[in-house]
């Protein structure tokens, strides 16, 4: 084998891989993104080689040196890769060898690519999570400024897309928001799970060089070390739930995303998307379409699709290190931009809606979003509820075979119907403040909801 074809591990090998093995086993292309990692993860096992005593501290110094300079011109594109590179993993540690020969090779001593890898994509999870944390709060924030701005506005709630009952604005717009709260503290359990360093694992039995894994993980910033290396080399379960919580949080931001697009719709008009965020059409000249929404009400499934991924590529794998496992980046690095671009683009769309309370309290004059108020006026004089619905049921339908309305009812009807003040039930502010109970539509409770939820931001460090 030529130096330039020979993998780092061709010791036992008379012939180099096939290319079209090679080429399949190749992930350098996306794991390179790992590198800064890598270099980091490579600075703290230098030291501990150091001290463990196998590395002088001018070797050490030296490896280190020349791990950033390698680190350095990867990330300015400088970097020479050769093509018997597999991954970063390979690259880097090549790098060194080749700027310090055998100080070089020193590197790599109790440490194998399977607690590299886990360990470079731990850190690069935990600054992604750093960054989707940010973009979610920034959804959230935008949902709170229309919240506490739309706390009294009426509009119609709706079941089955239909109108149900009404509600106001802001109780709406803080469901949303309470979903991206959960969503954050889901994020916040995974992280401390997260937070646990596989180096010195090795390949899946640690070594016989006695190195110091504790001090390991407190200089990577993580809060723990492994507990057990064959779990810590065979495991991506910090993978599996990383996605399984992008998962859950994309599909909270495509649900935002389809009422963005619903309201918007111009059958109701209750909201305008703003000319940032929306699109015209190649052929029809008056069109302002949500693509925004769109797009991120439908970038749930990819995210989804890559957590089906990993989790299918995990079922029914023995414990150790398979190279199956190296499936598991693409995947995370997908959902990973997926959902920050979605909720970048979303969180803009949002804070930048210009909702319009008169259309929705006109679409919340329908006479039927009061006939659960009627029945539970028939409630409150003793009339037993299942009475009560089928009488209201009624006369909603006799109303409407008369091509009537509610609305049309004269005082004696009311009287007669047992609901006297029946024609002031009709009445969309009069009803959202009769739900007065925490958790309603009332506006206090969007206020004390609005306080809840800065709270629960205010407790992640978030600033306002
Ligand atoms: N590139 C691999 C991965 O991403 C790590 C290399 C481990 N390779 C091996 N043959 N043990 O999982």
């Amino acid at each position: 084998m030529t130096e330039r074809e020979t993998p780092l591990w061709s010791g036992r090998f008379t012939r180099p891989p096939a290319p079209e093995a090679a080429e399949l086993g190749r992930s350098l292309s996306f794991d390179v993104r790992l590198a800064p990692y890598d270099v980091e993860a490579g600075v703290a096992h230098v030291r501990a080689l150091e001290d463990a005593g196998l590395l002088t501290a001018a070797e050490a110094g030296q490896i280190e040196k020349a791990l950033r300079e390698v680190g350095d011109q990867i990330s300015a594109g400088t970097f020479a890769f050769d093509p018997a590179d597999e991954d970063v993993h390979s690259a880097i540690e090549r790098g060194v060898i080749r700027r310090l020969g055998d100080v070089g090779a020193k590197l790599h001593a109790g440490r194998s690519r399977n607690d590299l890898v886990m360990t470079d994509l731990r850190l690069w999870l935990l600054d992604a999570e750093d960054r989707i944390r940010e973009v979610i709060e920034r959804c959230a924030l935008a949902l709170l400024g229309h919240s506490r701005d739309h706390a009294e506005t009426v509009m119609p709630g709706t079941t089955h897309a239909r109108f149900a009952q009404p509600v106001t604005l802001g109780h709406h717009l803080l469901a949303h928001a309470w979903a991206l709260v959960r969503d954050l503290d889901r994020f916040g359990g995974w992280r401390r799970r997260a937070s646990v360093s596989p180096l010195g694992a090795g390949a899946m039995a640690t070594s016989t060089l006695r190195l110091d894994h504790e001090a390991t993980a407190r200089r990577l910033g993580f809060e723990a070390r492994f507990e057990n290396s064959i779990d810590a080399v065979s495991d991506r379960d910090v993978v599996q739930e990383f996605l399984a919580c992008a998962s859950i949080c994309a599909t909270h931001l495509s649900r935002l995303a389809a009422d963005v697009a619903r309201f918007s719709d111009e059958s109701l008009d209750w909201v305008a998307i703003d000319e940032a965020f929306a699109t015209g059409s190649s052929m029809m000249p008056h069109k302002r379409n949500p693509d925004v929404a769109e797009l991120a009400r439908a970038k749930a499934g990819r995210v989804l699709g890559d957590l089906v991924a990993v989790s299918t590529v995990l079922h029914g794998l023995p414990l150790g290190y398979h190279r199956d496992l190296q499936e598991d980046k693409e995947a995370v690095f997908d959902a990973a931009d997926t959902l920050e671009a979605a909720g970048a683009a979303l969180a803009g769309c949002v804070a930048t809606l210009t909702f319009h309370p008169n259309a929705m309290r006109r679409s919340a004059e329908a006479d039927g979003l009061y006939a659960t108020d009627i029945a539970e006026a028939l409630v409150t004089s003793g009339v037993p509820f299942r009475e009560a619905h089928e009488r209201v049921g009624k006369l909603v339908a006799s109303l409407e075979a008369d091509e009537r309305s509610l609305r049309d009812l004269s005082a004696e009807e009311w009287t007669a119907f047992g609901v006297p003040n029946g024609a002031e039930l009709l009445d969309a502010a009069r009803s959202v403040r009769a739900r007065a109970a925490p958790g309603g539509p009332s506006p206090d409770s969007v206020r004390q909801q609005i306080e809840a939820i800065e709270r629960a931001l205010g407790a992640r460090g978030l600033k306002k």
